[in-house]
Parts: C-alpha cells; sequence; structure tokens
C-alpha cells in the first residue's frame, strides 16, 4: 500500500506508453494502473528509466531521492504510433521504413508491416487516396531500427528457451548459452530449477493427450533444468533453429540436437514454438517480473543495421 511517509514504491501495471525509446535506459513516460493500496484503480502518468512494456508491472516511487534521479533525467520524446494499425509503439519495438517519395511510416509488428506491403487497408488509420494507391511493394525500402536522438528502436521479440535435465546432466548448459551468445541474442532472465509436475503439465498442455504425455513430464521433472527468456530481432524462429528439428536424427549438423542428441525422447533443449507460445511459457515459469534484467550488450549497435 502507498504510504507517502516512506519510500517503498507500490506496485502498478503499465497501461500505455508515451514517448518511445528504452533500450539504452533512456527515460520515458508511461501511463499506469495502480494496482493495490488506497489508490486501487487509478490511472497516472509518471516518468521512467528504461525498457518498458504494455503489461509490466513496475513499482512506483512516490516520495524519493529516485523519483528525483528520474525527473531529471526525464526528457520529452517524440511519440509514435504504428503507420498501419495505429498502436503505440512499444519501447524497443518498431520499424522504419521510408517510401521512394520520402514519406516514413513506422510499423510496430511483421503483421502490419506486410498488411501495408500488401496493400491492405488498416481498419484503424484512415489513409489518403494517394497513400493507398501508392501501396507497391517495389516502392518500400525498409531502413531498419527506428534511430533517433542516437536510439535504437528494434523489431524485438522474446522467447522460452530451456536446457532440459538431460542437457543439463551432460554438461551442454554453456554450450547452449555460449550459441545464444555468440548468435547475437540477448540472455534477459535465467534460472537453474526442478521443474514442478504442475508447471511441466501447463508448459506441454498441448501434448496431454498424446502417448508420450506421462513420460514427457515426468523427465522434464526428473532434475535440474536451465530456464531462460531470450530477446532479439526474431528471437523465436532463430532459437528454433538452432535447437535444430524435434528429432535428432532429422536435426541438422551445427544445430543443438543435431551435434549432441540422438532420441526424441532426449533431445536436450527447448524453445517455444511460435509469438503466442513464449509468452505463455514466459509467463508459466517466470511470472515475476522482477527476473527481467535490462541492460545493453557492447555490440548491440554492431548487430543490428
Ligand atoms: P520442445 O517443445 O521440447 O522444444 O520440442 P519441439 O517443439 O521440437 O517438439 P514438440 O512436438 O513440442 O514435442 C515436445 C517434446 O516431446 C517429446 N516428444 N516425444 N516420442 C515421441 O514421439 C515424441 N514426440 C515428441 C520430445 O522431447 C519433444 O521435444
Ligand atoms: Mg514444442
Amino acid at each position: 500500500m502507498a504510504d507517502e511517509n516512506t519510500t517503498n514504491g507500490f506496485p502498478a501495471q503499465v497501461i500505455s506508453i508515451i514517448g518511445n525509446t528504452g533500450m539504452h535506459g533512456e527515460a520515458q513516460q508511461v501511463q499506469c494502473q495502480i494496482l493495490e493500496g488506497r489508490d486501487k484503480g487509478r490511472v497516472i502518468t509518471r516518468n521512467c528509466v528504461g525498457p518498458v512494456r504494455v503489461g509490466d508491472i513496475m513499482t512506483l516511487i512516490e516520495t524519493s531521492r529516485e523519483a528525483k534521479k528520474l525527473s531529471n533525467r526525464w526528457f520529452k520524446m517524440e511519440q509514435r504510433k504504428c503507420s498501419f494499425c495505429g498502436k503505440m509503439l512499444e519501447p524497443g519495438t518498431g520499424t522504419l521504413y521510408v517510401k521512394k517519395d520520402g514519406a516514413a511510416y513506422y510499423l510496430c509488428s511483421s503483421k502490419c508491416r506486410n498488411n501495408m506491403k500488401l496493400g491492405r487497408i488498416p481498419r484503424k488509420v484512415a489513409w489518403t487516396e494517394k497513400a493507398r494507391t501508392d501501396l507497391n511493394k517495389k516502392n518500400w525500402s525498409p531502413v531498419g531500427p527506428y534511430q533517433s536522438q542516437g536510439m535504437i528502436i528494434m523489431d524485438t521479440e522474446r522467447t522460452y528457451v530451456m536446457v532440459k535435465p538431460d542437457g543439463v546432466a551432460r554438461g551442454l548448459v554453456g554450450e547452449y548459452i555460449s550459441r545464444i551468445e555468440k548468435k547475437g541474442l540477448k540472455i534477459v532472465a535465467m534460472k537453474m530449477c526442478v521443474m514442478s509436475e504442475k508447471d511441466a503439465k501447463a508448459h506441454y498442455a498441448e501434448h496431454a493427450e498424446k502417448p508420450f504425455f506421462g513420460g514427457l513430464v515426468s523427465f522434464i521433472t526428473s532434475g535440474p533444468s536451465v530456464s531462460m527468456v531470450v530477446e532479439g530481432a526474431n528471437a523465436v524462429k532463430i532459437m528454433r533453429a538452432i535447437n535444430g528439428a524435434t528429432k535428432p536424427f532429422e536435426a541438422a549438423p551445427g544445430t543443438m540436437r543435431g551435434d549432441y542428441a540422438v532420441d526424441t525422447g532426449r533431445n536436450i533443449v527447448h524453445a517455444s514454438d511460435s509469438v503466442e507460445s513464449a509468452e505463455r511459457e514466459i509467463g508459466i515459469h517466470f511470472p515475476d517480473k522482477s527476473a527481467f534484467i535490462t541492460y545493453t550488450r557492447a555490440d548491440e549497435k554492431c548487430l543490428y543495421e
């Protein structure tokens, strides 16, 4: 509960972001809904430092030196909306596209980007007739991550990956992490644990009816596994490629499973198969938002256009 006589914060959920930045610890203005205390439900606007995503729970500090620090660092930023769907661009996301005529478009996701390129008419954004007829693929050239005032806003996503108990037992944690790091993806959360039966069943719920489900759950809970949340452009697809095909005899050499596994039931690693699965799995294994660490890799500027 908020107590104005202490420096304790109170939890609030981010419902929208005003300003558009965040990859490098810059400040941003966010709208939050207070979740606890006498002001529960009230929507307030605050200045914050670091990447914040809609839905994140953050602790707001009302009366402290930190608050002063935050307000000192805050500066007004450009507000960007997706040119297709009209949604506010989240910090750390979005790509700037420039058409040959010089018009700039900020697109929040690959879905909006494709819709835009295909000339579909957005429901929420009214386009001029000219823009509509101009929507020709050839006229579009992506200029990569949106850069402004030295800030990089990338087309980024998060995925959930795991070294399964067989991978841990065989000493492959370091190898896996090394491949993730060398590829250029960023590990933003990591833990070692023996997965509970409840979490294992929730994780593999899509296989509940399959004959191998029982064996899979008992194996995955049989010993320590290492769970990670990995971030970067196309992180979901990249991690699936690093892991290789489910059946190790189909996995290409150079992939984790292709190099180190033999049996499908002992295929050493896991990675979410879609952005939706990633969100679901991250929610199961990292329910506490404070597990996510914000930092900048020194090579980020070399990794992205
Ligand atoms: P994972 O979820 O573990 O990353 O693997 P995946 O997406 O490549 O494969 P999925 O179809 O989701 O299967 C989940 C895990 O179940 C085991 N499995 N056994 N005996 C079988 O026929 C069989 N099929 C799948 C594997 O351990 C697989 O990784
Ligand atoms: Mg799977």
